[in-house]
């Protein structure tokens, strides 16, 4: 179907803290990078943003800096959005979860699903600390991990042994408040029944996006929903958020996660007296970028709440990227390890396009990636600077040499076979461009660019217009071929500006300026045509687009990393009697060095994960193993979440024969190391390897 109008979402990030790099590769850059290009494509798109104001991460922020909410949301709305702007991610709206008119929306969301006595009302036993006198988020409560013994747990996951856990696992439940003893009180919650959407569910996704989402987020939802769909609770017991509607219910906001995605809405009526026409008509396209971490929050729980409401579109599309680690390292801002946007800014000023550039070649589009400095400077240096900059630069310089500085005249009866294949090749990245960027990928369509202006070096490689005029009286004669290539050059140069304009809008920009063209010729329907440029017409001198990155400025980067990383390590638990020594098997009998070489072990991705029904111990996993996509059984089911492993790159043994376990083929073996207390831990590359890589 062609839609009228598109409305693109980027996640709200929690005004908790500043933005990273992996913020940005995850869900802001490839927003912006889509809008730019339907702009450009002169289509009516909104892009909507802005801060996720309530919830516990923000009154744990505060609690931290020893301030208010209030403080903490109105420091970092500033800081994130002035990041956002620096790089320039161009959202229609930024908005924040604050505003009165959120309030009013999510409220009256709320009350209309209320009304229409969709919520089941449900009282239920929860932990209160009596000193501060209120109910305790599973974060605020702390304890002894049943499985590590790690004293310090928390009621939503053990950070030691990284389990995720619920507050009534832990022993001897505490505060994190007063560290007082924690007792239980009743308390009424409203619960949305998403076990009712199930069948919808299954039919809108299951069946309705299969081959059609990306499979990292297909495979999620597909999991989640076959997992079983359970009531959740809506409202919590908190005095930070938006107050729930209904008379009786003081004390009690919204959960986050049902008011956060409903400021889409809110942000859209700010924007717009129109904003029905966004959310209220078919033909509107709607697609929520975010990071995988939201997206059964976006693909099922925000879509049935769409749906129980009724009168919205629902999404069109989802599409969520992975992780990117840091130098081999998963981010942790609670120790620091992050590449922060507003030091980048301040470190690199006015090569933000540099970070645009590297954030979206190495994006982590379909696994989790890896982003170095090394290869930073690698990228910019090889492509940026020695492919595209040296293309438009070596045109801007051998117009002034062998053209007086002004664009050559085209002389038809002197055009080449290889001129007409250079024009092809232009006309051909439109349609490539448009392709890769319409279908979320990102990388690909840079790469396209990229790929262009190396056709366009070796195109002027070859034809050599400065040997062609090595004296006058060579290049009086050879003047018409001469022209025809620079000329061509440059038309290109300009097609390279409209193409490159969403990745990098701050270079496509400085092109305009140099070519002496306004902005406007970087509209979408202009590429492909080389008679961009005006003949004779004089252009100034070129001015770098890109500049080189020296390796002490990457090593200063690393080192900047690893000197300001907390150590949490001091904060180890105190040694209890499970400091026991571990049990270690003795070794197998000896083998041959032909005996390993028999078994062939790959580097795979699980794209999916789901319980194999009546067998408690087993999922069945798909693989992406870069040849093929293959089916593995594996008994870790009492172990890890099938959502939690999705995305997880893992060793596998590749050629163990075909076995059946109830009924399903297991083609492999995962890798797993087995501790002495039984819990298992993936046998992953600790750096991102391509799938199917053999292990050696
Ligand atoms: N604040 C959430 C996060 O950073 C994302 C919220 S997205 C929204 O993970 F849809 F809820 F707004
Ligand atoms: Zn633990």
């Amino acid at each position: 179907m062609e839609h009228k109008r598109i409305l693109v979402t980027a996640a709200l990030p929690y005004a908790n803290g500043p933005v990273h790099i992996g913020h940005l590769a995850g869900c802001y850059l490839p927003a912006d990078i889509y809008t730019r290009y339907q702009r450009a494509q002169k289509r009516d798109v909104k892009l909507i943003c802005g801060t996720d104001e309530h919830g516990v991460p923000i009154t744990i922020r505060a609690q931290k800096e020893g301030t208010t909410p209030q403080a903490i949301v109105d420091k970092y709305h500033a800081i994130i959005s002035e990041s956002f702007k620096d790089m320039g991610i161009n959202f229609d709206i930024f908005s924040r979860t604050s505003n009165q008119i959120h309030h009013e929306t999510s409220q009256a969301f709320f009350k209309k699903l209320y009304d229409a006595g969709l919520f089941e009302e449900k009282e239920s036993e929860q932990f209160y600390d009596e000193v501060n006198g209120q109910f305790l988020a599973d974060r605020y409560i702390q304890g002894t991990c049943p499985i590590c013994e790690n004293p310090n747990a928390y009621g939503d996951q053990c950070e030691k042994c990284g389990s995720t856990l619920s507050p009534d696992q832990l022993i001897n439940p505490r505060s994190a408040l007063s560290s007082v003893q924690l007792v239980k009180r009743p308390t009424k919650h409203w619960y949305f029944p998403l076990n009712n959407y199930e069948g919808w569910l299954k039919e809108w996704i299951v069946e309705g996006k299969k081959d059609y989402w990306k499979p990292n987020v297909y495979g999620q939802c597909k999991s989640w929903i076959d997992s079983g769909l359970n009531p959740r609770a809506m409202t919590r017991d908190s005095n930070w958020g938006v107050p729930v509607p209904l008379p009786g219910a003081e004390g009690k906001v919204l959960y986050v996660w049902f008011d956060a995605p409903i400021g889409y809405i809110s942000a859209t009526k700010e924007l717009t007296n129109q904003w029905s026409d966004y959310w209220c008509s078919e033909d509107t396209k709607l697609v929520h970028f975010i990071g995988k971490d939201n997206i059964v929050f976006h693909c099922i729980i925000f879509p049935a709440m769409l749906k129980a409401h009724g009168g919205f579109v629902l999404p069109e599309n989802v599409p969520a990227n992975e992780f990117l680690n840091i130098e081999g390292e998963k981010v942790s801002t609670s120790r620091n390890w992050a590449v922060w946007v507003h030091e980048y800014v301040k470190d690199f000023p006015d090569q933000q396009d540099l970070l645009r550039y590297v954030l979206c070649a190495n994006a982590p589009e379909s696994k989790d990636n890896d982003f170095t400095w090394k290869d930073f400077q690698e990228r910019v240096n090889s492509e940026l600077v020695a492919v595209f900059g040296n293309l438009v630069n070596r045109a801007f310089v051998l117009m002034h040499k062998l053209c007086k500085g002004r664009v050559p005249a085209v002389h038809p009866d002197a055009i080449t076979p290889e001129d007409l294949a250079l024009i092809e090749a232009i006309k051909a990245t439109k349609v490539s461009v448009e392709n890769s960027i319409e279908s979320y990928k990102f990388r690909e369509g840079l790469s396209e660019v990229i790929d262009l202006a190396r056709k366009g070096n070796k195109y002027l490689q070859e034809c050599a217009p400065w040997s062609l005029a090595k004296t006058p009286e060579m290049a009086a004669e050879n003047q018409a071929k001469i022209d025809n290539c620079i000329n061509l050059c440059l038309q290109l140069s300009a097609n390279l500006a409209i193409y490159i304009n969403p990745f990098l809008p701050f270079t496509a920009k400085k092109m305009c300026k140099m070519m002496k063209v306004v902005d406007r010729m970087l509209e979408w329907e202009n590429g492909g045509r080389t008679d961009l440029l005006k003949t004779s017409y004089p252009l100034p001198a070129p001015e770098l687009l890109f500049r080189k990155i020296e390796d002490a400025e990457v090593e200063a980067q690393v080192e900047k990393l690893r000197k300001n990383l907390v150590n949490n390590m001091n904060q180890a638990p105190a040694p209890t009697e499970a400091a026991k020594e571990p049990e270690i098997a003795p070794v197998k009998p000896v083998i041959t060095i032909d005996d390993f070489m028999k078994i062939d072990l790959r580097v795979g991705t699980i794209i999916s994960a789901e319980k194999v029904e009546k067998a408690d111990k087993l999922l069945k996993l798909q693989l992406d193993m870069g040849f093929e996509t293959r089916t593995v059984v594996s008994g870790i089911a009492m172990h890890f979440k099938p959502e939690d492993i999705i995305g997880k790159q893992v060793t596998v043994v590749a050629n163990l024969a075909p076995r059946k376990m109830k009924g399903i083929e297991s083609n492999g073996m995962i890798l797993m190391a087995q501790n002495s207390d039984g819990s298992l831990k993936f046998v992953s590359p600790l750096e991102t390897a391509d799938n199917g890589s053999e292990v050696r």
